[in-house]
């Protein structure tokens, strides 16, 4: 990461619900700049996804590898299909049902999509989304938006503007704010070019929801082999850390909580015991939709209190947990 990378720009953080913010984002993205823009999972790093030099630059600007592709954010089926060589019946029956929405699709990609985006593959990932502000930006745009998510490589994905802030203040020119994200975690990603659709990263579409329109849907094995291109890049496992060292608390909950140092947060679906400071006490909602919404906010806190390490209570079992789960595991991980 050079430094003029990171001193650039004097970040502009402007409300979306202003219309002169949608049209200064349109002319910044036209110039082959980049716009954080919420989404409804996360806030995204855009850029005009046909210009290679606007997407180098969310590579640099994040510190991401190479090696790692970048999903391509469409408004229409017909743009969608401007970025692929084939459109499979599989990628009908999923936009019908999930788009505008948290779903990803991996496609082959056509001619109009760089090597950069898909870190020198053949294949590209497509989402519509459906938060109005991206829609409203796409819709002006006129061209697809390659957005990851609106952080530094391997940090928790920003799931309000202020979090944008956090991590890429200077380093772009500006953040619209459309509030905090409704889902709060990354879209599903599902691979259509092998025999079985495969799920190469879990979300709030789950594979029962796939399933239930599809048939067969697999879930790719975790690979982590860094220095490959791997089949899944996301599948990572150091992705979706904070700074905290995170721990999700297995055995006895008493006799863990009754162990910590003071410097530890603890994220759990109850609320704060009598004999402990709320202040570094995090109760999360009982279910998957808001405990979703909120955990990487949550995460984001905890470094903001600097706390040393992080205790998670584990979560229920159900596979509607999954998503969930997958991204403590990884945050587990450092
Ligand atoms: O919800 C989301 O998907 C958010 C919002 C901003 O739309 N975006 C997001 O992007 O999470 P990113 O770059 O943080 O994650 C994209 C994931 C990565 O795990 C990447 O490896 C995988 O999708 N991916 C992208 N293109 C791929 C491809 N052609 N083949 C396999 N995996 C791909
Ligand atoms: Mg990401």
């Amino acid at each position: 990461m050079t430094k003029s990378v990171e001193l650039q720009f004097d970040t502009e953080i402007r409300a979306a619900s202003d219309p002169n913010s949608i049209s200064q984002a349109k002319n910044l993205l036209g110039k082959g700049q980049l716009v954080a823009i919420p989404t409804e999972t996360v806030y995204g790093l855009a850029a005009n996804a046909f210009s290679e030099e606007a997407v180098a630059r969310i590579f640099d600007v994040k510190g991401r590898p190479a090696n790692n592709p970048l999903i391509v954010h469409v408004s229409s089926v017909e743009m969608a299909q401007d970025c692929v060589s084939a459109w499979p019946d599989e990628a009908d029956i999923l936009a019908e049902n999930f788009w505008p929405g948290p779903l990803s699709m991996i496609l082959p990609k056509s001619e109009k999509i760089s090597n950069i985006v898909t870190a020198g593959g053949l294949t590209v990932a497509v989402r519509c989304p459906s938060h109005s502000i991206m829609k409203d930006i796409l819709g002006q745009c006129g061209f697809p938006l390659a957005a990851p998510s609106a952080n530094l490589s391997n940090r928790v994905s920003p799931t309000k503007a202020e979090y944008v802030a956090d991590q890429l203040s200077g380093r772009i020119p500006l953040i619209l704010d459309g509030g905090a994200c409704q889902i709060g975690i990354e879209s599903t990603v599902i691979d259509l070019t092998g025999q079985t659709p495969t799920i190469l990263r879990l979300g709030l579409i789950s594979q029962d929801h796939l399933q239930e329109v599809l048939g067969d849907v697999r879930v790719a094995a975790f690979e982590n082999e860094a220095n490959e291109m791997l089949k899944s890049p996301g599948q990572l496992q150091s992705h979706y850390s904070p700074r905290a060292k995170v721990i999700i608390g297995e055995g006895s909950w008493e006799d863990l909580l009754n162990k910590l140092n003071k410097n530890t947060h603890v994220i759990a679906c109850e609320s704060v015991p009598n004999n402990w400071s709320p202040d570094t006490w995090h109760e999360m909602p009982k279910t998957v939709r808001g405990y979703a919404k909120k955990i990487y906010e949550t995460l984001n806190r905890c470094d903001q209190a600097n706390a040393e390490s992080i205790l998670i209570q584990p979560l229920p079992l159900e596979s509607e947990w999954d998503a969930v789960r997958d991204r403590l595991s990884r945050a587990s991980i450092n």
